[in-house]
C-alpha cells in the first residue's frame, strides 16, 4: 500500500519535464494518474510507463488553455476512476522579452496557461469536490484533498526578461491564497510549490542560439547559454539547478496525509535561494 493508494490524481502537463515526474511520482505512490499533454505521444509514454510498473494511468490529452478543456479533464477522473484526490496544475511555459519588446500575444499567452487555465480547472473541479466533501461530512469523515498549483521564484522576486511569465506565476500565488480559504471548509488543502531553476527542455544549458519548443503552432525560443547558466548555479546555495524528480519530490510531500495541516503556503524548491 503506497501513501496515496487509490487516489485520483490530475496532473496537467505531465507528458515531459517536471509535469512527467510528478506524475510518475504520485503513482509510484499509489495514485491513479489521469495525464495531460499538449502533444499525445508524450503523454501516451508517461501512461505506458506507469500501466508498464503496474499502476493506473489514463490520458486526457489537449491544451489546458481550450475553453472546453477542464470539463473534460474533470470528467476524465470521475468516469475514469469515480474519484477526485488532487490537483496540480503544472502545464505551462516561458515566452520570454523585455517590456518594450513584449506583445500581447506573448502576454495573454502566459496569463492563459498560467493563471486563467488553472482556474478553470479549480473551477470545474468544485462541484465534483463539494459532493464527495458533503457526503463525507454527513458520514463524519474528514478526507483531505490536494491542490498543488506550480508557481515559480519569477513569481514571487521576479525576473528579468518575463514580466508575463512573473505576473502570472505571482497570480497564481493569489488564487492560492484565496482558494485555501474558499475550500477549507471542503477539507482541501490548498498550496503553490515555486520553483527555483530546475533543469528541463525550459532550461537546457544549449550554446545553439535557435533551441526552440512548438507550442500550439508558435515556435518558442527556449534554453540558457551554457556560461550564464555556469554564473546561474553559482548562485545556488546547494550549488546546482534541480532535477524533475526533485522537483517532484515538493509536489509529493504536499499530497501526502502528512500535509494535512498545511494550507494556503507556497513552498520554494530551489536548492537553497534566497528571494
Ligand atoms: N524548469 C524550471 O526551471 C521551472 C522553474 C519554475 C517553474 N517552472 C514551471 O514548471 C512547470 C513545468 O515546466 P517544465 O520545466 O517541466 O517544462 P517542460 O517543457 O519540460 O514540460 C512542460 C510540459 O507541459 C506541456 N504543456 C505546455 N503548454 C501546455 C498546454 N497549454 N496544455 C497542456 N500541456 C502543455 C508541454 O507540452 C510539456 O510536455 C511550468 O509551469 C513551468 O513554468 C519550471
Amino acid at each position: 500500500m503506497g501513501t496515496l493508494s487509490g487516489k485520483v490524481a490530475l496532473v496537467s502537463g505531465s507528458g515531459r519535464g517536471i509535469g512527467r515526474s510528478i506524475a510518475l511520482k504520485l503513482a509510484s505512490a499509489g495514485a491513479r494518474v489521469v495525464v495531460n499533454d499538449l502533444d499525445a505521444a508524450p503523454a501516451a509514454e508517461v501512461v505506458e510507463q506507469i500501466t508498464g510498473a503496474g499502476g493506473e494511468a489514463v490520458a486526457c490529452v489537449g491544451s489546458v488553455t481550450a475553453p472546453d478543456f477542464a470539463d473534460r479533464f474533470v470528467r476524465t477522473a470521475v468516469d475514469t476512476y469515480r474519484g477526485l484526490d488532487i490537483i496540480v496544475n503544472n502545464a505551462g511555459y516561458t515566452w520570454d522579452s523585455v517590456i518594450q519588446k513584449m506583445t500581447d500575444e506573448q502576454w495573454y499567452a502566459m496569463i492563459d496557461v498560467h493563471l486563467t487555465a488553472p482556474f478553470r480547472i479549480l473551477r470545474a473541479a468544485q462541484p465534483v469536490l463539494r459532493k464527495l466533501s458533503r457526503a463525507e461530512a454527513e458520514t463524519g469523515q474528514e478526507v483531505f484533498r490536494k491542490v498543488v498549483n506550480i508557481s515559480s521564484v519569477a513569481g514571487l522576486g521576479g525576473n528579468p526578461g518575463q514580466v508575463n511569465y512573473s505576473a502570472a506565476k505571482a497570480g497564481i500565488v493569489g488564487l492560492t491564497l484565496t482558494l485555501a480559504k474558499e475550500w477549507g471548509r471542503m477539507k482541501v488543502n490548498v498550496n503553490c510549490v515555486a520553483f527555483g531553476l530546475i533543469r528541463t527542455r525550459l532550461t537546457e544549458a544549449t550554446a545553439a542560439q535557435n533551441a526552440t519548443i512548438q507550442v500550439e503552432g508558435r515556435e518558442i525560443k527556449v534554453g540558457v547559454n551554457p556560461e550564464l547558466m555556469a554564473m546561474m548555479e553559482k548562485t545556488i546555495p546547494l550549488g546546482r539547478g534541480g532535477t524533475p524528480d526533485e522537483a517532484a519530490g515538493a509536489v509529493y510531500l504536499l499530497c501526502t496525509p502528512e500535509a494535512d495541516y498545511i494550507s494556503g503556503q507556497t513552498v520554494v524548491c530551489g536548492g537553497g535561494i534566497s528571494i
